[in-house]
């Protein structure tokens, strides 16, 4: 009986469920070509392939793609570009397969289509939400010129470690402003109406907590607790999904023992039915199959667990493709599944318009009218002057004066291999402007000298494997000893020194996990030999990642970090060398004093032992023998050529009622000798309440600009949602009791003021 009553329930859930989603969801073009799918033509519609035209991730690369869409047995493809070649590919599925079912075209436009933007953790340290959603919109316009609709972008992966090489495609460390950058990308990319042909797919990546492996070892076990995810890693993931991203791309890690890709908790229970999700769940590339490797079965049964946990299409692996009918003759996957799964790909090409005409993207004008236009190379330069963070002035070198004789030195300063930065598999390396000639074209009357004075590095095996994309790392004919007194000498004749250090491209991004972040060897022996010249030595440091620095740091020199700046580099990076912008960029990820105090971020903490608050070494607390527990420079950190004083910090109530927002104002003078613009942060600290709270979080900030000697009162609304974090019964409340409000102009900030939620 008991049996009876449950095969009841079961049988009505699944009745309504399905009904429910059909009645959400139904749209009657995609429900008639569904009725007339075979099985097979549905699971087709589940493969993503690539024919190897953009960059092979993995140990495989898609074979037969024509003949495959020709029999019905692709639902889309990347690495294909251009309007001809899309075209092409169209007319073959449109042509020659029996339901003519035009294909998706994906690719990955992480940081600029043609027109590269600087790596997306410099993008992210502008702080401008307003220019990054422009710049995802013009990254939209040049990529759907060229044939693509979906975009393998926004990836929006918090990282706390910087071993991990994938720091440099997201946006650092912090969910509030993370969140905040996601859904400016993925409004961007689809803009308001996806059938206008300059308007993409976005897809949301990777569900989930990809950014923090164990060791920062690239694809590596992740390992967290429900109420840590909720709160630090699951917010900007979720901020796409509320700004309607139409597609997500699972992770290749484990999430509570279980792969992304076959995790039916996330993909099922807390994408779709607790965020409401209603797109398609790609995997990442071959991650179905890689769940072999994870120990969870042969291609089939990870297949099967695959779809069975929701995953609806699968990236170049083929294990849908060759596994999913016999799992259905098996009774290991229904019908109905596949259809579901199959539905949601087809409801993708329908909102694209693509049913209507799949040609939209192949318009042959398009890409002289939209790639690479002054418009966008301009904004290109903007972002990276943006992105550019100085951390150190010494004696106020900075900006530099026109008169000055230059000695421009260092293996980055003219290497336009590694001006782009990685994963930009799609921008125009030849194009990209090296600091030689950005200084040259806009400073044609400064007395410029240059010289290599290093390798990137001395060591040919990291050479070689850095190369896998081409030369980045070129090891010299010439001795280090040749270059670095090639370098010397011309320092010495010079006024200044300007050396271009740091990371080749490829040092970061996928794979490229480093266990030694500091600047190579080769190339701080360069930097030291500059600095016993005497002469001001200004470090330009590029890296896809925080550095351990304090060996530099520690030297008379000055500090501009400007990541890997995209094809405007040289440009941008004379523009604030000389002061025509001052920088204005501040860190979206703490930078360490050592590889020891990884994980290190702004918004850890505080234990039952806190280490004292001088910083001195006191045994049975919280703290190191050999390090403050301090990093080098903290979250939000970024100096200016001007100086900014903060005062008067204010709350418009001290007291405030649940679901009430809260005001926040604070005067801000610039009292130095430039016009600046400054990124006032708002960090908030719940004293008491039922789980441990972060020291602060990030919730609020407000780019200012103010002319030199003006002061301005800036205001920042704290909502009520700002002052809720998930329980640990993974409610979302506001707890009653004091918060504490700090502003200033970095995480480190302790002007403070209080209010009490009732
Ligand atoms: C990366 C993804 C990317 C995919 C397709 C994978 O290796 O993890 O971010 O979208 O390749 O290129």
């Amino acid at each position: 009986m008991i049996n009876i009553v449950k095969y009841f329930w079961v049988l009505l859930f699944v009745f309504f469920g399905t009904f429910s989603i059909r009645a959400q969801k139904t749209i009657p073009q995609v429900e008639t070509l569904l009725s007339q799918m075979t099985l097979e033509e549905k699971i087709g519609q589940l493969n993503l392939l690539t024919p190897g035209g953009g960059i092979a991730t993995g140990s495989v690369v898609s074979k037969n793609v024509e003949d495959k869409i020709k029999a019905g047995k692709v639902g889309g493809v990347f690495g294909v570009a251009g309007p001809e070649k899309v075209k092409q590919a169209q007319d073959i599925a449109i042509k020659n397969s029996r339901l003519k079912i035009p294909l998706l075209i994906g690719s990955d436009i992480i940081h600029g289509y043609k027109t590269t933007y600087p790596i997306p953790l410099g993008v992210s340290s502008s702080w401008d939400i307003a220019l990054i959603e422009k710049a995802a919109r013009l990254a939209a316009k040049e990529a759907t010129a060229d044939g693509i609709n979906w975009n393998f972008s926004p990836m929006v992966d918090i990282a706390r470690d910087p071993r991990w090489g994938r720091i440099a495609e997201g946006a650092g460390e912090d969910p509030y402003l993370g969140a905040k950058i996601a859904e400016a990308m993925v409004k961007g990319y689809q803009g308001t109406d996806l059938t206008q042909p300059n308007t993409m797919l976005a897809c949301v990546k990777h569900l989930a907590l990809y950014g923090a492996p164990e060791a920062g070892r690239d694809y590596h076990t992740v390992d967290m607790g429900k109420v840590k995810m909720y709160n630090q890693y699951l917010p900007p993931y979720k901020a796409a999904v509320d700004a309607g991203v139409a597609t997500v791309m699972t992770s290749f890690n484990d999430i509570d023992g279980v792969p992304a890709s076959g995790n039916q908790w996330l993909m099922t229970h807390l994408l779709r039915e607790q965020w409401g999700f209603d797109g398609f769940v790609v995997s990442d590339y071959t991650s179905v199959n890689e769940m072999i490797a994870h120990g969870l079965g042969d291609l089939q049964a990870v297949s099967a667990q695959a779809i069975n946990a929701g995953l609806d299409m699968d990236m170049v692996g083929e294990g849908f493709l060759t596994t999913l009918k016999k799992s259905v003759e098996d009774g290991k996957v229904t019908e109905a599944q596949i259809t579901q799964a199959c539905r949601r790909i087809l409801e993708a090409k329908y909102k694209l318009g693509l049913f209507e005409d799949p040609y939209r993207y192949s318009d042959a004008k398009r890409p002289a009218q939209d790639i690479l236009t002054k418009e966008n190379r301009s904004l290109a330069k903007e972002i990276a002057t943006k992105s550019f963070v100085l951390l150190k002035n010494h004696n106020e070198v900075l900006p530099l004066k026109q008169t000055a004789n230059v000695a421009l030195v260092g293996p980055l300063a003219h290497s336009r291999n590694n001006m782009l930065g990685t994963w930009a598999p799609t921008g125009e390396l030849k194009l990209a402007v090296t600091v030689l000639e950005g200084l040259n074209n806009n400073f044609p009357n400064v007395s410029i000298s240059y010289a290599k004075g290093a390798n990137i590095t001395d060591d040919p095996e990291l050479a070689k494997k850095v190369n896998v994309f081409g030369p980045r790392v070129q090891v010299s004919d010439q001795s280090p000893e040749t270059l670095m007194n090639e370098a010397i000498n011309l320092a010495q004749a010079s006024d200044v020194v300007v050396a271009v250090v740091g990371e080749a491209t490829e040092m970061s991004g996928e794979a490229a996990s480093r266990t030694d972040i500091s600047i190579p060897e080769s190339q701080k022996k360069l930097i030291n030999a500059l600095v016993k010249t005497g002469k001001p030595t200004v470090l330009v440091l590029m890296s896809g990642r925080p550095l351990t620095i304090q060996e530099e740091f520690d030297l008379p020199v000055s500090i501009l970090q400007v990541w890997h700046p995209g094809v405007e580099a040289g440009n941008a990076i004379a523009e604030v060398l000389y002061g025509n912008y001052n920088p204005s960029g501040k860190l979206t990820a703490t930078w360490p004093r050592n590889i020891g105090q990884i994980p290190i971020y702004h918004s850890a903490k505080r234990t039952g032992r806190p280490a004292s608050v001088t910083g001195e070494f006191q045994k049975f607390k919280s703290n190191y023998l050999d390090t403050p527990n301090t990093p080098l420079l903290a979250f939000g950190y970024g100096l200016s050529y001007t100086t900014f004083e903060y005062s008067n910090l204010t709350v418009d109530k001290r007291e405030i009622k649940q679901g009430e927002p809260v005001e926040v104002s604070v005067t801000l003078k610039n009292t130095g000798d430039y016009d600046g613009v400054e990124v006032v942060q708002l960090y908030l600290r719940d004293v008491v309440r039922s789980i441990t709270p972060p020291k602060k979080q990030l919730k609020g900030f407000q780019k200012v600009f103010l002319k030199k000697g003006e002061t301005k009162k800036v205001t920042i609304t704290l909502s009520p949602d700002d002052l809720k974090f998930y329980n640990n019964n993974l409610e979302f409340v506001a707890e009653p009791g004091i918060f504490e409000v700090f502003v200033g102009t970095n995480s480190d900030t302790q002007l403070k003021t209080v209010f009490d939620l009732k």
